[in-house]
């Protein structure tokens, strides 16, 4: 069995609404007639090609039967609601997460089995200036749409980021209703950093994208959001960013900053034990990393002191959760499976240390169990 925990889509609204509007984020069409996506900080106006895999459920059904994907939990594309204003924003999140409550309800099941094909993370209107009150009601919505099982949020919050206290209510909520948050990234950081050479999206995306999600989760440790909400169950996207390979040094910068130091109930790198991370790392030995720093977490409990003993990399893996970021990376040619879920897939088959049950987990137990599809 195998399920896609990070698979994007833009519904049919969601795209025209894009087609509509005359600059970035927007869909144009270019001399050629075809249409082109322009979302990215800096995109030239020759964007990316976009068509029917970013909001056909067919194109996406067919994505998943050409790479043996039994199930989808299919997550709203960036950059989200971001740049509207709050009374659009409001709009258009509850029609949104009500289009993807019909995708996923009137979805193919499953042969013999009463499980969908697919199920969906709807989004919450956060922007700038709206009412908690209408994230509230965002947060409720999703939680009575039987299909939805969380919803995919950005690093900015209502502006201010994932430390701002205004959040806490819509944390409360979210904890309380036991949805999922997945974390993902949309601008990257400061492009001045990606100097005057022509590379395309490769820093963005490479870097750029990881760096912004390990900053946005980091902010919210550092907030004591996890202190606050011990139940709170998040999603990062791209293996964590660089947070697994950072963790110590932040604990350590913690310890030398004693305003921070108190704020927190536990070591940092204890709170990456309260994380869970998609396996879009693309190795097999990043794979193997972020589980064994995921394994640590628990020995940094506050009061347990066996830190010396080697991590076992089992435990950590069950907290990962294989992901492929369809529509996003295609091949050059059509008719191909597309490189990028191979090589995640081979990945996940080669962790050094990982046996059967650790891969099957991966591959689909621990989505399952994670997202309560049963
Ligand atoms: N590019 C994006 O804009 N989003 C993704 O999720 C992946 C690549
Ligand atoms: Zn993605």
């Amino acid at each position: 069995m195998l399920v896609d925990v990070h698979t994007h889509v833009y519904l049919p609204r969601y795209a025209s609404w894009l087609r509509s509007r005359s600059i970035a984020p927007r869909i144009l069409v270019n001399e050629a007639g075809e249409e082109r996506l322009l979302i990215l900080e800096n995109e030239t106006s020759a964007g990316r090609p976009v068509g029917p895999s970013y909001w056909d459920r067919n194109a996406k059904l067919n994505f998943m039967d050409q790479h043996g994907i039994d199930i989808s939990v299919v997550s709203f594309a960036n950059p989200w609601l971001d740049f509207l204003s709050p009374p659009d924003a409001e709009s258009l999140a509850r029609d949104l997460n009500t289009d993807l409550e019909e995708y996923c309800a009137t979805s193919p099941c499953l042969p013999s089995s009463s499980l969908n094909r697919l199920y969906g993370l709807g989004l919450l209107p956060l922007v700038p200036g709206i009412s908690i009150s209408s994230v509230l009601q965002a947060v409720s919505q999703i939680a009575k749409a039987p299909h939805l099982r969380g919803l995919i949020m950005g690093t900015k919050g209502l502006g201010k980021g994932l430390d701002d206290d205004a959040l806490d209510p819509v944390w409360k909520a979210i904890e309380e209703k036991g949805l999922v948050v997945f974390l993902h990234p949309h601008y990257g950081v400061d492009s001045s950093a990606w100097g005057d050479k022509e590379n395309g999206h490769v820093l963005p995306l490479a870097l750029g994208f990881p760096f912004e999600t390990t900053t946005a989760i980091t902010r919210f440790i550092l907030s004591g959001a996890f202190d606050r909400f011990p139940s709170l169950r998040v999603l990062l996207a791209h293996s964590g960013g660089t947070l697994p390979q950072l963790s110590s040094r932040l604990a350590s910068c913690i310890d030398h900053d004693p305003i921070v130091a108190s704020r927190l109930k536990h070591d940092a790198r204890f709170y990456l034990g309260k994380l869970w991370f998609d396996a879009v790392a693309y190795g097999p030995e990043e794979l193997a990393f972020v589980s064994e720093i995921v394994s640590r977490a628990g020995r940094y409990e506050s009061g347990n002191s066996n830190t010396k003993t080697l991590a076992d990399r089992k435990e950590g893996s069950k907290r990962m959760l294989f992901g492929t970021d369809h529509p996003f990376f295609p091949p050059l040619s059509s008719s191909e499976k597309w490189k990028s879920v191979v090589e995640n897939l081979e990945a996940i088959d080669s962790v050094a240390g990982w046996g059967e049950d650790e891969r099957e987990g991966v591959r689909a137990e621990n989505a399952l169990t994670f997202f309560d599809i049963q």
